[in-house]
């Protein structure tokens, strides 16, 4: 039996040990299993770029970073479009499939690949896949694989901050990655004790987050961190199209992320010295954190016997600290994002964190 496995999207500190947790259960499973290693995402599936991976090559990887496959980005919406040589994307996958004889295609991959998934799916490939993303927005899971250890890196860039923060009395900006949503952000924030945090699914008020800073100095606290989601985004700018908002942008000041806006507003409304970090892609490099690793491991095994029992086009979840799995359907094109009021929102207001809405 042959099965096909790839990692797409932007990469985590996971993925190799999810992919070992696939393939350590199948080769316990099946001793004639061929695993085939599509290299750099779906562009290895549609150009036949792989490699036959030995048992040996899943060894050694459960703390490694990054992914031993490769991966890229291959935005959904140009799936349709052929390449500049005028090859049909979703043909050629479904052509080196089919010629490489696979029984079933397994994607570690976050929102977009989900969605190539789904579309492979209904092209009628057997697809299992696997929730990857540091963001933690995909439906249908409580939790994705890399998101721990994302916390763990920002949460460590904001304990860093504060020693300086606090020696020098500034004020200082943390912009958290998580894309459209403010997951991250969140946990890293409350973790990493910011005082305030910006999310983009609470539009902020900056005269809401000036108050809050005043207080501070008020109460003789010589700095104030902010944890601000790259997504962030004011009341004002969320109320326009995103026409004006493009216009808003062409005719100001450009400037490299929000923090910096942010900054550069804090600034000439306070007159306080602001300093902006911008931790990165180091949010996704490193070792897995021990959660992560026992995650990858549960939902590698958990793949393995989705394919044990021929159960395709479903990704692997967890749901209530189970494991589970979800219609690949349902999680196809949806975002989970934070509710607003939620209790852990209410709770980090309770002791004094502020986000910017009130
Ligand atoms: O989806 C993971 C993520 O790290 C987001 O948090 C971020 O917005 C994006 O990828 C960065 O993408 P790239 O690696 O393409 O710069």
């Amino acid at each position: 039996m042959r099965v096909g496995m790839l990692t797409s999207g932007g990469d985590c500190q996971s993925l190799n040990a999810t992919m070992r947790g696939v393939a350590k259960a199948l080769y316990k499973m099946y001793e004639d299993v061929e695993i085939v290693g599509f290299e750099d995402g779906y562009k290895g599936l549609m150009y036949a770029d792989y490699k036959i991976m030995k048992p040996s090559d899943f060894s050694g990887i459960l703390t490694k970073g990054g992914t031993i496959l490769g991966t890229s980005r291959q935005p959904f919406k140009l799936m349709r479009t052929p390449d500049e040589n005028g090859l049909d994307k979703v043909e050629a996958m479904k052509h080196t499939y089919r010629k490489l004889k696979l029984e079933c295609l397994v994607v570690l991959g976050g929102n977009g690949s989900q969605k190539t998934a789904n579309l492979l799916r209904q092209e009628g490939l057997n697809i299992v896949s696997l929730p990857k993303t540091i963001d933690n927005d995909l439906w249908g899971t409580d939790i994705t694989f890399g998101f721990q250890s994302a916390i763990n890196v920002a949460t460590n860039a904001i304990d860093c901050i504060h020693t300086t923060a606090a020696s020098h009395g500034r004020v200082f900006i943390v912009e958290v990655m998580g894309h459209k949503v403010g997951w991250l952000t969140l946990y890293a924030g409350i973790a990493g004790g910011a005082d305030i945090i910006l999310l983009p699914e609470i539009p902020y008020d900056i005269n809401v987050v000036i108050s809050a800073l005043r207080e501070r100095t008020r109460q003789g606290k010589r700095f104030s961190i902010l944890a601000v989601a790259e997504g962030a985004i004011s009341k004002e700018d969320a109320g326009l199209t995103k026409k004006e908002l493009k216009e808003k942008k062409k005719s100001g000041l450009v400037y490299p992320s929000v923090a910096y806006e942010l900054g550069a507003k804090i600034t000439e409304m306070t007159g306080q010295e602001v300093r902006v970090t911008v931790p990165g892609h180091m949010q996704r490099g490193g070792e897995p954190s021990p959660y992560d690793r026992v995650l990858a491991t549960r939902l590698g095994a958990e793949a393995a016997k989705l394919i044990q029992n021929k159960k395709y086009g479903y990704m692997v979840a967890v749901k209530n600290n189970e494991i589970a799995e979800v219609p690949l359907e349902e999680v196809a094109g949806r975002l989970k994002t934070v509710d607003p009021n939620c209790a852990m929102i209410q709770e980090a207001k309770m002791v004094g964190i502020s986000f910017g809405d009130e």
